[in-house]
């Protein structure tokens, strides 16, 4: 199981491989993300699952979605929280490895509403309306991948979109194939609408600029077992809610 902690903390992804500093870690978000958006695939309150240095969840929130990041490394919420505020996350208690590469300044004209939290997106529970779950699904070892399918699902209210990317055929322990994805999927409880080879960017690794992934579009059908209607336990350090600008001005940084 990979240490995502010990990774943002300077450590191994995964023992031999180079350290290409955070791959995912791009400078905004990913180029799916922003289609998504587009296409109206964000409604209501949206669950970032696997949220890492928070562009993502950023994003969504200067669109002026309600969002909650949870990630399972609180390195990694150090750094989402700091660059949602536009403080310098080399600055905070807990130091990470990723670039300071605030995008949104703290400012006074809020509307998005973005919460942070620790915490493992396969226990956690909710209600959301729409799920992002962003190069997380192949992060969790083959065992544990079909029941994140159905937490995620156990998070969602009936009709929840589902907006998943997650690494295509890759060498272990990342490899997922097309069957193991959409057995997890559909026996969780997704109705999947989409389901394509796409791209994800990545950053740090020369002449890689991208990698494949399965590109995947769900709607949470209607539940058949009794879900559970909490929210994500919050990082007892992390305050109820970050505003974030939704000024339009406040546009994604590319590199
Ligand atoms: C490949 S990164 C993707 C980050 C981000 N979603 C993106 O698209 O840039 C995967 C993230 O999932 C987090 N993660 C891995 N397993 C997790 C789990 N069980 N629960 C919550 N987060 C997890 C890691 O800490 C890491 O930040």
């Amino acid at each position: 199981m990979v240490d995502f902690e010990g990774f943002y903390r300077g450590g191994p992804l995964v023992e031999g491989m180079p350290d290409v500093g955070v791959p995912w870690d791009i400078g905004g978000p990913q180029p799916a993300v922003v289609e998504w958006e587009a296409a109206g695939r964000f409604r209501g309150h949206v669950l970032d699952a696997g949220c890492g240095t928070g562009d993502n969840a950023i994003f969504l929130a200067a669109r002026g979605h309600r969002v909650t990041g949870v990630d399972i490394a609180p390195t990694a919420i150090d750094i989402a929280r700091s660059r949602a505020v536009g403080i310098d996350p080399d600055s905070t208690p807990s130091g990470g490895r990723a670039a300071p590469t605030p995008i949104i300044p703290a400012r006074s004209d809020t509307s998005g509403d973005l919460t942070w939290a620790v915490g493992d997106a396969a226990t956690l529970t909710g209600q959301f309306d729409t799920v992002l779950a962003s190069a997380l699904f192949h992060c969790l070892p083959p065992d544990r991948r079909p029941a994140l399918a159905r937490t995620l699902r156990n998070a969602a209210a009936d009709g929840a979109f589902l907006n998943l990317t997650c690494l295509a055929n890759l060498e272990a322990p990342f490899q997922v194939s097309e069957p193991e994805l959409r057995t997890a999927l559909t026996e969780a409880g997704w109705d999947i609408t989409r389901f394509e080879r796409g791209s994800v960017a990545v950053a740090g690794v020369p002449g890689l600029p991208t990698l494949p992934v399965w590109l995947v579009e769900a709607t949470a059908a209607k539940a058949t077992a009794t879900a559970t209607a909490t929210t994500p336990r919050a990082d007892p350090a992390t305050p109820p809610s970050t505003r974030v600008s939704s000024d339009p001005g406040a546009a994604p940084r590319s590199r």
